[in-house]
């Protein structure tokens, strides 16, 4: 199955309750725009997994200059109705379609933890910024992948594919796991200055054995010149 594509499959049901009431990702966007201070008027950014496009709409009121990339056709098409001049394109961020050193900010909420190897995604990042860029992501926390695999003896260190319930238990998704160490990664140091690291509860996923535990964490650096 390829991962990539399976918000094909649910992305009109997605897009109509992201952003509604309480069964919804409001809280994580929340904590995502009050760490976005560096986006001001004219900064070229790409959301390299835009999904339908509002928090694209965000960004553009803010000023940004915008551009986006998602694997889904469906998804791709609610965003293109959203913002009918912005250039999205349909594409993987483990080989953006666009040119090297274009950019000033790639941001990405959610998504990138759906590839299996993180090496593809952070180089490909580091190609389409502008030396000094800003990169910033939220994926899904190693903690809450680890309960995810539901097994008492579950090896924290080996990747498996997982079922993640989403936005209340409303959609599941299929998601490789991770360590954190696939994010903090040696390409990390080497060539972004870490500006920070924060973790924080999801509220809208689900609760697994009454534990509470990170959801997701953000983490935003600069391409070093
Ligand atoms: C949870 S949604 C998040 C969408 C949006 N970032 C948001 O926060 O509303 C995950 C998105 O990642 C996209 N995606 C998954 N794998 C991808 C890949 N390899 N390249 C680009 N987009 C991908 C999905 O199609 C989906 O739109």
């Amino acid at each position: 199955m390829d991962l990539s594509k399976q918000y094909n499959n649910f992305a009109k049901k997605f897009s109509e309750i992201h952003d509604q009431g309480d069964n919804s990702n409001r809280d994580n966007r929340k904590t995502f725009y009050g760490n976005i201070d560096f986006i001001k008027p004219g900064v070229k950014l790409l959301d390299i997994a835009c999904g339908d496009g509002l928090d694209l709409e965000h960004y553009k009121s803010l000023g940004a200059e915008i551009f986006g990339l998602d694997s889904s056709e469906e998804m791709i098409a609610l965003a293109k109705k959203r913002l009918p001049d912005a250039v999205i394109k349909i594409g993987s961020f483990k080989k953006i379609p666009f040119e090297s050193g274009g950019f000033d900010v790639v941001l990405s909420k959610y998504a990138i933890q759906t590839s299996s190897d993180m090496g593809p995604v952070f180089s490909e990042i580091y190609r389409v910024l502008k030396p000094g860029g800003i990169m910033m992501y939220l994926v899904t926390h190693p903690f809450r992948q680890y309960f995810e695999k539901r097994d008492e003896t579950a090896d924290y260190f080996e990747q498996k594919i997982v079922d993640t319930h989403i936005l209340n238990n409303s959609i599941l998704v299929k998601e490789p796991t991770h360590t954190l160490n696939d994010y903090l990664n040696d390409f990390l140091f080497k060539n972004f200055d870490l500006q920070f690291y924060k973790e924080y509860w999801d509220a809208a996923a689900e609760k697994i054995g009454g534990k509470k535990y990170p959801g997701y964490f953000i983490i935003k650096a600069v391409k070093r010149y």
